[in-house]
Parts: structure tokens; C-alpha cells; sequence
């Protein structure tokens, strides 16, 4: 069950549609609603993560640093003079704060657009509440239009490559500057195109099981409790049971 509310301020007429960028802006500047005062808060990483990072600076005093998902967003987060922790230094976060590929009815995600799948899964699972930001483009009725990302190790990527291929997708490596992209974790991202995931738990469970895979890009066991939506009425705010 998804419950709406158009929660923040209503913003002021536009006599145009607001850009991609500003939708991202305002759902960015929305998430701080949901930063804890005093704790270490988990950040994504992402266009419209970076929106929020900005906002962050403003109230950087009042929170005690942050859990990073990836080395840009550390980047980012230290030059607004923000502390960044290792993930091992703090126990539990009071929230997690990222953006999405694809987001369904259920708050289950396709992520990894931005390669950081791996450390956003890992900063999701040490957190109580996955908040997710995003422009309304990224709300799906079934994940997998979005060529799903997959984080595997190198010398497994043509078995894994036949193994999409057995269940219909079709996998490439990602590619950089005519190099595979290496990851933060020094290893390879597939993305599979021509998947329909209509049931992400099931999915996920299966597709980490597969030797070689280090992560999925579905995010169904760590899904979005909370999505602030951008469109051009303003923040919609999903809350997912
Ligand atoms: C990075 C991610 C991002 O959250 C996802 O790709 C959305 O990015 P953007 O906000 O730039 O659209 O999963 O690995």
C-alpha cells in the first residue's frame, strides 16, 4: 500500500514545467525534513543526491557528519566541510538518503546508475529509514525498463553475461573513456537490458546467490520506506507500508 501527500509547501505557479534539474533541487532541499539533528546521517550518490548534499551545507552545525556511498559524494560532502565516516565507524544511521533509477508502487528501486550500488546498499542496510529522492520520471509500475545494473567480479562477467541471457536480458559491460568502468571496489558493472522484475524480492534473493555477483542493482530488501517525489505540483510524498 502507497500513501500520498503533496506535504511541503505548494511552490508558486510556474508559467512553465520545471526542468529535470529543478525537480531534483526541490526534492533535494525536501530531504532535509528527514535529516535527524545530532546524528550521522547515510548519504547516496547521484545528480539528485548531490542536490541534497548541497542543501545539507546550510544546517552542516547541526548534524554530526556523514556515511558516504561512494568516493564522489565524500568528495562533495568534505568540501562543504561536512565529516565523513567509514561506514564500520558508526553503528547505525537514523536515515538513508538517496536517489533512484526506477521506484514501483512498493518502494522497491533499480539503482546503480551512478555505480555506487554496492556502498548504497551496504549504507541502506546499517540505517532505519531508506528516504528516497527522486524526479517523478523515476516512478515505474514494474522495475526493469531501466537496464538493471549489476556489480560483479571481473573474471565471472561472460558466465554471468550467458546466465541474463538464459532468462532473456541482455548484459554489456559498462564502459568508460573504451575501458570497463571499475568501481569504487575495483570491479566490473553489467548492465542488463530486457528484464521485466515483477517480483524484486524473489529476484534479488536469486541473482545474489549467482557466484561472481557482487551486488544487484534491485533494491527490494533494503526498499524506500519514504519517497519525496518531484513534480510539477510540488513534492509528492509516497509512504510505503
Ligand atoms: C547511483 C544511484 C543513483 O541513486 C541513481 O542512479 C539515480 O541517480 P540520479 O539522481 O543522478 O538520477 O543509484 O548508483
Amino acid at each position: 500500500m502507497v500513501y500520498m501527500s503533496n506535504s511541503s509547501a505548494p511552490i508558486s505557479p510556474s508559467p512553465r514545467a520545471l526542468t529535470q534539474d529543478e525537480l531534483k533541487t526541490l526534492v533535494g532541499q525536501a530531504a532535509l525534513d528527514y535529516v535527524v539533528r545530532g546524528q550521522w546521517v547515510g548519504v547516496g550518490t547521484g545528480s539528485t543526491v548531490n542536490k541534497f548534499i548541497d542543501a545539507l551545507g546550510s544546517i552542516r552545525h547541526e548534524i554530526a557528519g556523514a556515511v558516504s556511498s561512494s568516493v564522489a559524494s565524500t568528495e562533495r560532502l568534505r568540501a562543504l566541510g561536512i565529516e565523513v565516516r567509514d561506514a564500520n565507524e558508526v553503528e547505525r544511521l537514523a536515515v538513508y538518503i538517496d536517489g533512484a533509477d526506477e521506484i514501483d508502487g512498493k518502494g522497491y528501486m533499480v539503482k546503480g546508475g551512478g555505480a555506487a550500488l554496492t556502498r548504497e546498499k551496504i549504507v541502506a542496510a546499517q540505517s532505519d529509514r531508506f528516504v528516497c529522492i527522486a524526479d517523478a520520471s523515476k516512478r515505474v509500475p514494474v522495475l526493469g525498463k531501466f537496464p538493471l545494473p549489476v556489480e560483479v567480479i571481473p573474471m565471472a562477467s561472460a558466465r554471468i553475461m550467458r546466465q541474463f541471457a538464459a532468462m532473456g536480458g541482455q548484459a554489456a559491460i559498462r564502459m568508460a573513456n573504451g575501458q570497463p568502468l571499475v568501481t569504487d571496489n575495483g570491479q566490473y558493472l553489467m548492465d542488463v537490458r530486457g528484464l521485466s522484475i515483477s517480483d524484486p524480492l524473489a529476484f534479488e534473493a536469486e541473482l545474489s546467490q549467482w557466484p561472481g555477483v557482487v551486488t544487484v542493482g534491485v533494491f527490494a530488501f533494503q526498499r524506500a520506506h519514504i519517497c519525496l517525489l518531484g513534480t510539477d505540483t510540488g513534492v509528492q510524498t509516497l509512504t510505503f507500508d
